[in-house]
C-alpha cells in the first residue's frame, strides 16, 4: 500500500503520451503522486526527442507527478530514484536479475526493457516510465528488434501487470521519501567499472565509468586519464561490449 504514489489515478486506452497528459494535469493542480496509465500511446516520447514504441497492452505506459520537497537542483537525481525503482519492480514481477544502465535504461540480456523521461512543469515534475512486458521480437519496429526486450520474452513466463504496477509506484514512494537511494543505486548500476563510449553533441570518446558523484553525473576517466564529469542531459553511454 502507498501514502501517495497513485492517490489518483487516470486510466485511458489510448493517448497521444501520458508524459503530456500528466504535464497539463501538473498546470491544473493534479495533487503529488497522481498518475496517468494508457494502455497504448501513439506518439509516445523518449529521451532526446526520439519515441517510444507502445503499442496497445504490451507494457506498462505511466507517468506521475511529482512536488519535490527538495532543492530544484536535486532533481538531478530524480531519473536515478526512478530506474531503482523500475529495477526493483521488474525483479518483483519476473523474478528477472536486470541491470541499471546509467542513467535509467533497465537492461536483460544486453536488451532494452525499460526507458524513463522525465520533465518539469514549473514546480512539479514528470516521470514517465515505459515497461516492455508483452512483446515477442516482431512486436518492436525493426530499428528496435535486435536491442530491445519484453520481461514476457526474455524470462519465457507471464508477468503481472498488476504486481509490476503496485510494486514501481511503491517502490518510487520508499526511494523519493527517504532520498537516500544512491548508495544502493550505485550498487545496482553496471556502468559503474565498465569501459564505456561517451557521446557528446561535438565528439565521441571511450573510457572508464569509475563513480557517480552526488549530483547522479557519471564519472569517466578517458584515454588521457583525465576524469570528465558527464551529466544524462548532454550525452548518450554505451557499453562497449553489446553496444546498447
Ligand atoms: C527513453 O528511454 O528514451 C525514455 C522513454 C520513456 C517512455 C515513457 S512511456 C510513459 C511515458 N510517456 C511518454 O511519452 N514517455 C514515457
Amino acid at each position: 500500500m502507498t501514502n501517495w504514489a497513485g492517490c489518483s489515478i487516470r486510466r485511458v486506452a489510448e493517448v497521444d503520451s501520458t508524459n503530456r497528459v500528466a504535464r497539463a494535469w501538473a498546470r491544473e493542480g493534479a495533487p503529488h503522486g497522481a498518475v496517468v496509465i494508457a494502455n497504448r500511446q501513439t506518439a509516445g516520447r523518449g529521451r532526446r526527442g526520439r519515441q517510444w514504441s507502445s503499442a496497445p497492452d504490451m507494457g506498462l505506459w505511466l507517468s506521475i507527478i511529482i512536488r519535490p520537497k527538495v532543492e530544484v537542483q536535486a532533481l538531478t537525481l530524480l531519473p536515478l530514484a526512478a530506474a531503482l525503482a523500475a529495477a526493483d519492480a521488474c525483479t518483483a514481477a519476473s523474478g528477472a536479475a536486470v541491470q541499471i544502465k546509467w542513467p535509467n535504461d533497465i537492461l536483460l540480456e544486453g536488451r532494452k526493457l525499460v526507458g524513463i523521461l522525465v520533465e518539469l512543469e514549473g514546480s512539479a515534475a514528470v516521470i514517465g516510465i515505459g515497461i516492455n512486458v508483452r512483446q515477442q521480437p516482431q512486436d518492436f519496429p525493426p530499428e528496435l528488434q535486435s536491442r530491445a526486450g519484453s520481461l514476457e520474452m526474455l524470462t519465457g513466463h507471464p508477468v503481472s501487470m498488476e504486481t509490476l504496477e503496485q510494486s514501481l509506484l511503491l517502490a518510487l514512494e520508499q526511494y523519493i521519501d527517504a532520498w537516500d537511494f544512491l548508495p544502493a543505486y550505485r550498487t545496482r548500476c553496471t556502468t559503474l567499472g565498465s569501459a564505456v563510449q561517451v557521446v557528446e553533441v561535438n565528439g565521441t570518446f571511450t573510457g572508464t565509468a569509475e563513480g557517480l558523484d552526488d549530483t547522479g553525473a557519471l564519472l569517466v576517466r578517458d584515454e588521457t586519464s583525465t576524469l570528465r564529469r558527464i551529466w544524462a542531459a548532454d550525452v548518450s553511454v554505451r557499453g562497449l561490449e553489446n553496444g546498447v
